[in-house]
């Protein structure tokens, strides 16, 4: 095969992203016990060989030392989260925290003056357990507090920040707390998860209307998990299957916080099973059509495959999208061995295209796309650097598609990958590495990977050879 170099459009977006909760460590600012604390004082055999995240890169008192990392991989962009129950200790709510405020600006001052745009998220899976025991996502007084934590934030922050996230994949708590049992608090209701998913969009739309009016230059905008949804087969069944698993995974949030309005067929079919949440109003959607994202990011990861359910349902059992499909693993195609996700470089041409065509080519990203492997140090050579070849692979696979993407016109702007340091990650810990940069969970010790190395060349060449 030919080789090519593909360059990207000019001040392309080269970068990484992490969460607060993922990386920061406690520290001595104060900050409220998260729902992660909390449930891993409940069930700390739920968490990757018990590991809590007390256990972190210690980012909030080694940022200096990571910013410049940051540089020596080629960031110029990189996108944190601000932790709510660090901004606002008493329980999330109450008087902001001075010492918060002065570690973000810190933080956030460091990496402009090092040439790194600051990508700020509000919401990465952490809320704080006593607004969880308000009923978190289920209650507006909880969406009240969570306008607040970001007007605060646009207030002390906006000068710093290039552009700002009403949420990390927020399709992911929803079926973690209500369908599928990885997220805390647990429960199995598709109703009260429709409930908590409405009053998310509506907090979204509140924080955007809030943000529009502190008049800052940046755009705000959402992150969502999103995977091409592909049927087994052309049989009518599995394309049904297909459209429906559709309708629950992407459209859910993508419509209504980039377009404003719920998938008509969605809402007809939570309709038929009486599954619409009991509190929506008029005026909520009117708040969410008129405040919708500015910019949007994609995190990539795999495909969705389904296939039409072959087994037969219990109509007793509770209501849940796995009535209307099944997950497919298609023979034959390259899975991450390590992650047992299928590794399908050609799906990140397909999301962006339907960005294009479905959505007004809106401003988008790719803000999240990485590779996790487990027992990473088994590819480290004698110096202790990582040796990751895969992930270089991985990484251009993937570039390659998402520059065919730009060549047939979409509005791509950059790419960020998961992630920058290995991190904690939820109740998986450290199970898979993601990082460009390693971590000795003994020492704090950071050492660059060969990844880390070529992201530095892909990002001073804007390109890389194909
Ligand atoms: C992403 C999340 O979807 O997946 C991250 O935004 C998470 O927060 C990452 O850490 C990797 O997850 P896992 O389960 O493979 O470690």
């Amino acid at each position: 095969m030919k080789t090519q170099h593909l360059t990207f459009p000019k001040d392309f977006w080269w970068g990484s992203a992490w969460s607060a909760e993922q990386s920061e460590g406690r520290g001595e600012t104060g900050k409220a016990e998260t729902v992660w604390e909390r449930w891993y004082k409940e069930q700390p055999y739920r968490f990757y060989q018990r590991i809590s995240s007390e256990t972190t890169t210690d980012h909030i008192h080694r940022y200096k030392e990571d910013v410049q990392l940051m540089k020596q991989t080629g960031h110029n962009s990189f996108r944190v989260s601000i932790s709510w129950a660090r901004m606002f200790p008493a329980d999330g709510v109450g008087e902001v925290n001075p010492k918060a405020i002065a570690f973000y600006r810190d933080l956030f001052t460091e990496m402009t003056t090092n040439g790194i745009k600051v990508f700020a998220n509000l919401y990465h899976f952490d809320m704080p357990a006593a607004l969880q025991d308000k009923g978190g996502w289920e209650s507006r007084e909880v969406v009240d507090a969570y306008v607040h934590f970001a007007d605060t934030c646009f207030k002390e922050f906006g000068d710093l920040v290039y552009h700002w996230f009403t949420f990390n994949e927020p399709l992911g708590p929803i079926l973690g707390s209500y369908l599928e049992d990885f997220h805390y608090p647990n429960i199995i209701d598709f109703k009260r998860g429709a409930q908590a998913a409405h009053f998310t969009i509506l907090a979204h739309a509140k924080a955007i209307a809030a943000h529009k009016k502190h008049q800052l230059d940046s755009k705000i905008g959402v992150i969502l998990n999103l995977s091409p949804t592909f049927p087994r087969s052309q049989n009518p069944a599995d394309v049904k299957a297909a459209e429906i698993a559709d309708l629950f995974h992407v459209r859910s949030f993508l419509d209504p916080m980039v377009k404003g309005i719920y998938p008509e067929k969605l809402i007809a079919l939570l309709r038929e099973y009486d599954q619409l949440p009991a509190d929506y109003t008029e005026e909520d959607l009117d708040c969410i059509k008129e405040n919708t994202a500015q910019i949007l990011g994609l995190n990539y990861y795999e495909p969705k495959r389904v296939k039409a359910r072959l087994t037969a349902i219990n109509p007793e059992g509770p209501f849940l999208p796995d009535w209307f499909f099944e997950n497919h693993v298609m023979p034959g195609r390259r899975m991450n061995e390590y992650r047992g996700w299928e590794i399908y470089e050609k799906g990140i041409h397909d999301l962006c295209m339907d960005i294009k065509d479905n959505y007004g080519n809106i401003e988008a990203f790719i803000s999240e796309n990485g590779m996790g492997v487990a027992n990473e140090e088994r590819f480290m050579d004698e110096q202790g650097q990582v040796i990751d070849d895969y992930r270089i692979e991985y990484i251009q696979d993937h570039l390659a598609y998402l520059w065919k993407a730009i060549e047939d016109g979409c509005n791509i702007k950059g790419y960020h990958l998961w992630t920058f340091i290995d991190c904690w990650s939820w109740i998986n810990a450290y199970k898979n590495r993601y990082g460009l940069v390693s971590l000795d969970l003994k020492t704090q010790k950071r050492t660059i990977k060969k990844s880390g190395e070529f992201y530095k060349k892909l990002s001073d060449e804007n390109g890389f050879s194909y």
